[in-house]
């Protein structure tokens, strides 16, 4: 039974579940492959013969496009189900344990995107290959973080002694609370949370902060934030996790960044979001060069290039 470990070195890590299984090295090593995966050729057979399968129970744009993108770059095939929950036999009531087992034998690492929080330890705790945890409920979203940092690495120069502001919906927002972990491993670094009273930040990560020493605060008023945030990471108010449309409501269109807010940041500030938006960024300010969401999303296939390297690869 493979489970996930804590990265002593490149290797060391089979399966990707969360972001307490890295380390400051490990971040650093991938990011130099990811410089690597960037200058390769089209038409790079690096991973030709491997198969990818791609297994989401939840809709997904970007992570699985951009996973199944990076295997084709590297040269591999991909199997894909893109409604596991429908078109899969989950629906016939097979587990996901059983789901992985039998996959294990058609390909050679599986992406899971799965509703309950743990699924993808579940996976790989039964897996013959290595699993990627590709969102499982309000739980992590561990690549998404990864390469959130890089892109914050590329925008900002570096991922040490910034403040970064973590805005909207910090309760079910996966990708938020996986960054917040993974700022734990950078120095000199201010978090601040900014969410509406419903969907706060949990006291899980606030405690794993806090434990590394990290800072962070919380704060209501997001103008006092933007004048000082290095990084602003917007998120999405998380409507289908909500129990009744009220509550979603109530969290819904209260922090928004929109040119108004723009006026308010610095000049060398950087924004990002996961992605998908609904309305908590303005189309208005896409083309400001602070927006970095769409360029953070495309930073995501050579951030996968790179994991799957250092997990199918030969070096
Ligand atoms: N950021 C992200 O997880 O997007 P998708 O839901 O489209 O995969």
């Amino acid at each position: 039974m493979q489970t996930p470990t804590a990265a002593t070195n490149d290797r060391a890590i089979r399966h990707i579940v969360e972001v307490a299984q890295f380390d400051r090295p490990w971040i650093e090593g991938l990011f130099a492959r990811v410089a690597r995966m960037r200058e390769l050729p089209r038409g790079s057979d690096r991973l030709k013969g491997c198969i990818l399968a791609t297994l989401f129970y939840e809709p997904s744009t970007r992570t699985r496009l951009s996973f199944e993108s990076a295997m084709h770059r590297l040269g591999g095939a991909v199997i894909s189900t893109e409604n596991a929950g429908e078109f899969s036999s989950a629906i016939k009531g097979e587990t996901v344990e059983d789901t992985i087992r039998m996959i294990g034998g058609y390909a050679d690492a599986v992406v899971i995107r799965h509703p309950e929080q743990g699924a993808a330890a579940r996976a790989a705790a039964v897996a013959d290959v290595p699993v990627l945890n590709g969102g499982d409920g309000p739980g992590e979203h561990p690549t998404q973080a990864l390469l959130d940092l890089y892109t914050i690495m590329s925008e900002q120069g570096r991922i040490d002694g910034l403040k970064v502001a973590l805005v909207g919906d910090l309760r079910f927002g996966r990708t938020a609370r996986s960054l917040a972990r993974l700022l734990t491993l950078t120095t000199g670094t201010e978090i601040i949370y900014v969410s509406p009273p419903a969907v706060p930040m949990g006291s899980d990560v606030q405690r794993a902060v806090a434990a590394a020493g990290v800072a962070q605060r919380s704060e209501s008023d997001l103008s006092a934030v933007l004048p000082v945030a290095d990084v602003v990471y917007q998120t999405r108010i998380q409507r289908e996790r909500f129990a009744t449309r009220e509550e979603y409501e109530a969290s819904r269109g209260v922090y928004v960044l929109n040119r108004e807010a723009y006026t308010l940041m610095k000049p060398t500030a950087t924004v990002l979001h996961p992605l998908p938006r609904v309305d908590e960024i303005a189309t208005e300010v896409d083309d400001d060069p602070r927006s970095a969401y769409f360029r953070q999303a495309i930073n995501g296939v050579y951030v996968r290039m790179a994991l799957l390297d250092l997990l199918l690869g030969a070096d």
